[in-house]
């Protein structure tokens, strides 16, 4: 059993030897039971010991919408939100679909047709909810709304409450930050990408609050990531090129609202300038320690589910924080229970 678990991670072989611990970016990625993980776009959240990783669950085959002629509007049918946890970060147990798609209700926000994209988690100590926010869309990404939905375990099941324009504005691809001050920021591409918004949000996370910046002005940036380090805030993001991939950036403030300084392209390495052929999603700060992770999703636009997941620690000097690839990478924890 322990031999057949030991492959079923994140390193898919030792035959290159390479240790069974390595994460080993691009590779086939399975959880304990040997399934092919399937949480595209996803974040992780860490609580009490565990690591929660949620994601899009694409379906199997992916089409595209010939009534969108200005871009390639690849699909896979929306499965809902998908919760693997881990102790390590490596071995990954399957806890079900904690807001699964909703094929009978063709009204819903969760109708298999439309998009639920790029979901992320906020546990909120005052309510003790935990918080899911995502971007849902129509099936062609033109009505650009954030839908919310809210569970008291982090394996769900999640309640949805809605959808809705933050700040009356429309908001498509997203992230969300809980600063260590416990008030927490959704960060979405806005005025159809051209900009991004940061939008603080009430003491229960499931709204805005009224307080909001747009930031990073007629950048066109996607795929936002948000993370601290040393009281700065950093934002990693892609340029807008739908599946296909293109140069990251990063930008660094003092305060969540901004002011947000553009630096300039953070991967180095192989394939550093097309972001590895990935685009970033989110990064995680390992519990107790000064270490980041930066994901990436290397997205299949013709075969989206079998888009894989592209994990890389970030390295930081006294003036810049570097992403360099790595074919595979230890992440030796500290802390694992
Ligand atoms: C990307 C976005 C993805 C997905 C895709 C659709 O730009 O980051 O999450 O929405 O467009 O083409």
């Amino acid at each position: 059993m322990l031999a057949f678990v030991a492959c079923c991670t994140l390193s898919c072989s030792n035959k290159s030897g390479k240790a069974e611990n390595d994460i080993i970016p691009g590779g086939l990625w399975h959880d304990v039971d040997g399934n092919p993980i399937n949480a595209h776009g996803g974040g992780i959240l860490y609580h009490e010991g565990r690591y929660y990783w949620y994601g899009e669950c694409k379906g199997d085959s992916t089409y595209r919408l010939e009534r969108v002629k200005s871009w390639e509007c690849w699909r896979a049918d929306a499965q809902g939100v998908s919760c693997y946890s881990s102790a390590d970060l490596l071995h990954w147990k399957f806890e079900g679909m904690v807001l699964p798609s909703l094929p009978h209700d063709s009204l819903s926000d969760l109708h298999p047709s439309q998009i639920i994209e790029r979901p992320k988690v906020l546990y909120n100590e005052k309510t003790r909810k935990f918080v899911l926010w995502m971007h849902i869309d129509s099936p062609d990404y033109g009505k650009g709304v954030a839908g919310v939905a809210v569970s008291d375990s982090p394996t769900g099941p999640f309640t949805y409450l809605g959808s809705f324009k933050p700040n009356g504005l429309d908001s498509r691809d997203q992230t969300l930050f809980k600063d260590t001050d416990g008030r927490a920021y959704h960060i979405c591409s806005t005025d159809w990408n051209e900009s991004l918004m940061v939008s603080l949000l009430t003491d229960d996370y499931t709204r805005p609050s009224g307080e909001y910046r747009r930031i990073l002005l007629h950048q066109k940036r996607e795929a936002p990531a948000v993370f601290k380090r040393n009281k700065k805030y950093y934002l990693l993001s892609s340029g807008c090129t739908g599946w296909d991939p293109n140069k990251a950036s990063y930008a660094v403030a003092d305060s969540m609202l901004g002011v947000w300084t553009t630096q300039e392209d953070p991967c180095t390495g192989k394939d550093a300038d097309k972001t590895f052929y990935a685009q970033s999603t989110f990064v995680l700060r390992i519990a107790g320690e000064d270490k980041y992770m930066a994901m990436f999703d290397r997205w299949k636009k013709t075969d989206l589910i079998h888009s894989s997941y592209i994990w890389l620690p970030i390295e930081f000097d006294a003036s810049r924080m570097t992403i360099p690839w790595k074919d595979s990478w230890s992440l030796n924890l500290k802390n694992t229970k």
